[in-house]
């Protein structure tokens, strides 16, 4: 028996024709959501497309007798964004949970890495959850009610090598998150971010092949599906996970050094002598806005 239900819910999951966003779509659909299965089917890299990549998703949902139906749009420009949205609306009426998770990959390292690798990424992972998500939220504001999810990755979030454009767009998407947290807070909309682990096609020839059942797309399941949930409260959060294991992470701020007194020069001695101190991240905290993080100097100005 599952508790968390999202009967009378509609969904979108993108790129969930296949790897993480299958299973994403799998689950929500189980427990009563109708789903928009997005998928451009394309190859690893973006290139090409295949509708057959959605359609049996859809297949699979409407076989265990849940509902769906298919969007081929690319998430990457605003026209792609504004159909897939429609569909979601046009055939549900309504739409209550994204989740941003199309993905390809462009890896090269740094130096030789072309402008069109760095467009592709930035295009289908950053500037498609802005395609994506404003119309989805124009929806979901109408309701008053809504989940965001957006997928980051630990290349983002603390590097890998060979990802300086994946990893751009990847922590990119936790910038757009942390100020559309606050935007949204007062519609019941909350956004969160996740960074999952999984042997997928994304990942097929990374991770080490024995490793293809304990890393299974399906682990990353739970905390999307509960994140989605309207039993979810949180916003503003990114969790990490793989294979069953859940961790926060988080953008926190150490309490700092109070140099100057807002009269006089601090020096770069200075800065040298306390450094220790300066990149300490005992007592650090996570905070909810830039804001708040400037309370932290706060004695400097009374
Ligand atoms: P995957 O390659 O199996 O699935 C990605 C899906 O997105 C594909 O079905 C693809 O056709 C679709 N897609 C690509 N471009 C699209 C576009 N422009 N419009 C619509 N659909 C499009 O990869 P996987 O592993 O399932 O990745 C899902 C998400 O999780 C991605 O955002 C990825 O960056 C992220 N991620 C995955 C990790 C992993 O270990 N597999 C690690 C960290 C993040």
């Amino acid at each position: 028996m599952n508790d968390i239900q999202f009967n009378d819910k509609v969904a979108i999951v993108t790129g969930a024709g296949g790897g993480l966003g299958r299973q994403y779509a799998l689950d929500l659909a189980k427990r009563g959501a109708k789903v928009v299965v997005n998928d451009l089917g394309g190859a690893r890299d973006g290139s090409g497309q295949d509708q057959s990549a959605a359609d049996k998703v859809v297949e699979e949902i409407t076989t265990a007798g849940g509902t769906a139906i298919a969007n081929y749009d690319s998430v990457s420009t605003m026209t792609g964004g504004a159909a897939i949205v429609d569909a979601a609306v046009s055939a549900f009426s309504r739409l209550d949970i994204l989740v941003n998770n199309a993905g390809i990959l462009r890896d090269r390292s740094f130096l030789k890495m072309t402008e069109e690798e760095w467009d592709q990424v930035i295009a289908v992972h950053l500037k498609g959850a802005f395609c994506v998500t404003q119309p989805a939220l124009k929806a979901m504001k109408n309701n008053n009610y809504g989940r965001v999810i957006f997928t980051s990755s630990t290349s983002g979030l603390y590097g890998n090598f060979g990802q300086t454009n994946y990893g751009a767009a990847k922590l990119g998407l936790v910038g757009m998150m942390n100020s559309l947290k606050l935007e949204m807070s007062k519609y019941n909309i909350m956004i969160n971010t996740v960074a999952p682990n999984a042997f997928s096609r994304m990942t097929e020839d990374i991770f080490p092949a024995e490793l293809k059942d304990k890393m299974h797309p399906k682990f990353n399941v739970p905390i999307v599906t509960y994140l989605c949930s309207e039993e979810n409260k949180e916003s503003g959060l990114i969790f990490t996970m793989n294979a069953g294991w859940f961790s926060r992470s988080s953008v926190v701020a150490g309490t700092g050094v109070c140099l100057g007194d807002t009269q006089r020069d601090v020096t770069a001695e200075e800065v040298r002598d306390r450094f220790e101190d300066i990149k300490s991240l005992e007592d650090a905290q996570p905070y909810t806005s830039g804001a708040e993080v400037y309370n932290l100097c706060a004695p400097l100005f009374t």
